[in-house]
C-alpha cells in the first residue's frame, strides 16, 4: 500500500492501474466497521482500491464539529492495508484548496435543501459536492462506493455525477450497525454510556415505521406517530423524522411505492442521522 499527499503524485501512482479497474472510497477517516464494509465491496470488484482520506473543512457547519472531528491517521492507515487498499490519497487542505480556490459545485433543489441541507445549511452539500468532484476527478475510478447511512448525500451525488457526466458508477453499500442497532459513525465515540443507551431509541422508532409500513400502514403522518412515540422515551433532542421520495427526497403523500424514512437526532452534544427503506406490504 502506498500513500500519497499531492493529486500529481496520485496520478503518477495510478497511471499503470488505469488498464485494470479502479474502485475509490472517499472518507473522513477515523475508520470503523462502516467504512471497512466499503473497502470490501470495493476490493471484491477492483484492480485496485483507492482510498481518499480528507477531513474537509467545507462541509462543516460547525467550527467545533470540524475541530472535535477525529483524527487517527496511523489506526487508519493500518486497516486500509488490512482491507487490502492499494493507494491512499492523504492530501493537505493547501492541497485541496489552494491559494486563489474560487469554485463551487452546488446541487441545488430538495435533494440538497431538505432535511440536512436544511438543518446543516446549504453550505454542507456544497462542500460535499466540491470535494467529491474534487476527488473523482483526481482518482477518475470506474466504480466509487458510498454507505447508505448517508442517504442524503448519496442522493445528492446520484445528482451530480448525472448532471456532469461524470463517468463513474456509484454503488451504494448498505449501513453496516452495532449489534445493538446502532448506525456506526466515527461520533459515536463522543456518546458517554448513558447517551448511547439513549441513542437506540432512533434505530428502534425507524424499525417501528418499518413494521407499521410493512402491516400495511400508508399515511407517512401516522407513521411518524409511531416513530415519535419511540423517540418521546428517550430524551433525545429530535431535529426531523422525514418519510421522503428516496431520490428527489420529496415528501411522499402515501408510502405506496419505495420511500425513506430519515432521522436526525442530537444526544447529549453529539449529532446522529439514521434511516431506512420502506418497502410497504
Ligand atoms: P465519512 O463520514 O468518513 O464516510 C465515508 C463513507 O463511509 C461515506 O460514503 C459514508 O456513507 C460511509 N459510511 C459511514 N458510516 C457508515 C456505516 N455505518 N455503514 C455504511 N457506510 C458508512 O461521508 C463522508 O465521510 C464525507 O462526506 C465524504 C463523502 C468523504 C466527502 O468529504
Amino acid at each position: 500500500m502506498i500513500v500519497v499527499r499531492t493529486v500529481a503524485d496520485l496520478r503518477t501512482a495510478l497511471r499503470e492501474s488505469r488498464a485494470g479497474r479502479i474502485g475509490f472510497v472517499a472518507t473522513m477517516g477515523a475508520l470503523h466497521e462502516g467504512h471497512a464494509s466499503l473497502l470490501r465491496a470495493a476490493r471484491a470488484d477492483s484492480d485496485t482500491v483507492v482510498m481518499s482520506i480528507f477531513v474537509n473543512p467545507t462541509q462543516f457547519d460547525e467550527q467545533a464539529d470540524l475541530a472535535a472531528y477525529p483524527r487517527t491517521e496511523e489506526a487508519d492507515l493500518a486497516l486500509a492495508a488490512a482491507e487490502g487498499v492499494d493507494v491512499v490519497f492523504a492530501p493537505s487542505a493547501g492541497e485541496m484548496y489552494p491559494a486563489g480556490f474560487a469554485t463551487t459545485v452546488s446541487v441545488t433543489g430538495p435533494v440538497a435543501e431538505t432535511l440536512e441541507g436544511a438543518q446543516r445549511g446549504r453550505a454542507h452539500f456544497d462542500g460535499v459536492a466540491t470535494v467529491v468532484t474534487k476527488l473523482l476527478l483526481a482518482v477518475l475510478p470506474d466504480a466509487a462506493y458510498f454507505g447508505a447511512k448517508d442517504a442524503q448525500q448519496v442522493g445528492v451525488l446520484r445528482r451530480l455525477v448525472a448532471d456532469l457526466n461524470i463517468p463513474v458508477q456509484l454503488v451504494v453499500c448498505p449501513t453496516s450497525r452495532d449489534d445493538d442497532g446502532l448506525a456506526r459513525s466515527s461520533r459515536n465515540a463522543r456518546l458517554g454510556a448513558d447517551e448511547r443507551a439513549r441513542a437506540l431509541a432512533i434505530p428502534r422508532a425507524l424499525q417501528e415505521v418499518a413494521d407499521a409500513s410493512a402491516s400495511g400502514i400508508r399515511d407517512p403522518e401516522v407513521l411518524r406517530g409511531r416513530a415519535l412515540d419511540v423517540l418521546a422515551e428517550a430524551l433525545i433532542e429530535l431535529e426531523y423524522i422525514a418519510i421522503v421520495d428516496p431520490v428527489s427526497f420529496e415528501p411522499v403523500a402515501a408510502v405506496d411505492g419505495q420511500a425513506l424514512v430519515a432521522i436526525a437526532a442530537r444526544v447529549g452534544r453529539t449529532r446522529l442521522i439514521d434511516n431506512t427503506l420502506l418497502t410497504p406490504g
